[in-house]
This record gives structure tokens, C-alpha cells and sequence, in this order.
């Protein structure tokens, strides 16, 4: 199979960076083709210009990579933290820039846009791993856990039809080393459960 992995983590000693290399190293194992996108280190640019905005706009080619790699994905892993309820900024750029009308989704004829679109993505599973210092049932009872939400429902339940999985890795700041050792194991099984070899 091949699958996407991207991760936007400003440290690449942070958890998070270790478990999307946990992710991705699971996924050579398996004999997968994994397509790996470190959002912060290649540097992307979040920001969405007008002149991007219209279904046919040319894109730059960065933009244009990072479609395809979304359109070619039979499996994607999300990877990043909690920061304010919201993912980083660069991975909200990251969705707003590729996935786009027509590549991503689209409305079906007579639709003027203000229908339930189409998902136009081959993947048929996602998982996106979170981290958190809010204890879950706190991230679920006052916030109702937006991450959830807006993975689950706004992005992948608009642009595909898949398997939706997510883990919220947390607390983090009160973790032990071999807690976190546990958490990335959880994370190869994961990969391996998920995305088995044919
Ligand atoms: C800008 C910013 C906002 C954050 N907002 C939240 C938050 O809303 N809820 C939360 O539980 N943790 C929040 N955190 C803490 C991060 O989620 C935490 O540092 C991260 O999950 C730890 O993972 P890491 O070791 O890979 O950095 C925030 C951290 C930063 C830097």
C-alpha cells in the first residue's frame, strides 16, 4: 500500500516526532510505500493566497506535490499536538492549501456550494495521533474534544469514505519514559493492525 504520513511538530525531539517516526518505520517494515511529510522542517508556507483559492488556479509546485501525494494515499496518518483545542497553524495550512475542491472533494452538479460535497480521496483508513497535557475526560467534558470533530467530521468525513481512528496521547508533561515507550509501541501495532500486508 501506499500511505501518507505527515507530522507538524516544531521539535524533532518531541514525542511527536517520535511517534510519527515510529509510524513511518512501521510502515517500511510492513514492505509499504510511505510518503513522508514534515511540515515544519520542509518549511511550509500555511498561508492560503487568493490567487489559490479558485478550483483551476495554478498551483506552485510544492502545493501541486502535495496534492498528488494526498490523491495517491490509501492510508493516512495524521500526527501532531493539542495546541489550543486546534492543530498547529502550519498543519491548518497545510489542509486549507491541499485539500483542495476538486482533487479532495467536490459538489455535484446544480450544488452551489452549499451542499454535502463529494470525497474524491482513495484513502479508505486514517488515524491521527494526538498529544495532550489534559487529562481525556477534561479534553472531552469542558472542550468536547474538537480534534476529534474536526478530523473525524470536517476533513476526512467530507473528503473520503474511511476508517476513521484516533489516539490522544496524554498527559504528556507528567509522562515517564517508559509510559512513552508503551505509547509508541501502541502506535507500530497500530500501523500493523491497520495496515496489514497483503
Ligand atoms: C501553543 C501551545 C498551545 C497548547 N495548547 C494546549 C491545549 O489547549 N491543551 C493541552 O492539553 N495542551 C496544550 N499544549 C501542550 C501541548 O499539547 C504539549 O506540549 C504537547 O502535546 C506535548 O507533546 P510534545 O512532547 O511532542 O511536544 C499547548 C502547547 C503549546 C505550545
Amino acid at each position: 500500500m501506499r500511505l501518507l504520513v505527515v507530522l507538524a511538530h516544531p521539535d524533532p525531539a518531541s514525542f511527536n516526532a517520535a511517534i510519527a517516526a515510529t509510524a513511518v518505520e512501521s510502515l517500511r517494515g510492513l514492505g509499504h510505500e510511505v510518503l513522508f511529510s514534515d511540515l515544519y522542517t520542509s518549511g511550509f508556507d500555511a498561508i492560503l493566497g487568493r490567487q489559490e483559492i479558485a478550483e483551476q488556479a495554478e498551483l506552485p509546485p510544492v502545493i501541486e506535490d502535495h496534492c498528488r501525494d494526498l490523491e495517491r494515499a490509501e492510508g493516512i496518518v495524521i500526527v501532531h499536538p493539542n495546541w489550543w483545542g486546534m492543530p498547529p497553524a502550519i498543519m491548518k495550512g497545510w489542509i486549507d492549501r491541499v485539500f483542495r475542491p476538486g482533487r479532495a472533494y467536490r459538489f455535484l452538479e446544480g450544488d452551489g456550494g452549499e451542499g454535502v460535497p463529494q470525497g474524491l480521496l482513495p484513502a479508505r483508513t486514517a488515524v491521527v495521533y494526538n498529544t495532550s497535557n489534559t487529562p481525556a475526560a477534561r479534553e472531552l467534558e469542558a472542550f468536547g474534544d474538537p480534534l476529534e470533530r474536526l478530523w473525524r467530521d470536517c476533513v476526512f468525513g467530507l473528503c473520503a469514505e474511511l476508517e476513521f481512528h484516533r489516539r490522544m496521547f496524554g498527559v504528556i508533561c507528567l509522562s515517564s519514559h517508559q509510559q512513552r515507550e508503551a505509547w509508541l509501541a501502541q502506535v507500530a501495532g497500530d500501523m500493523g493492525r491497520l495496515f496489514p500486508t497483503e
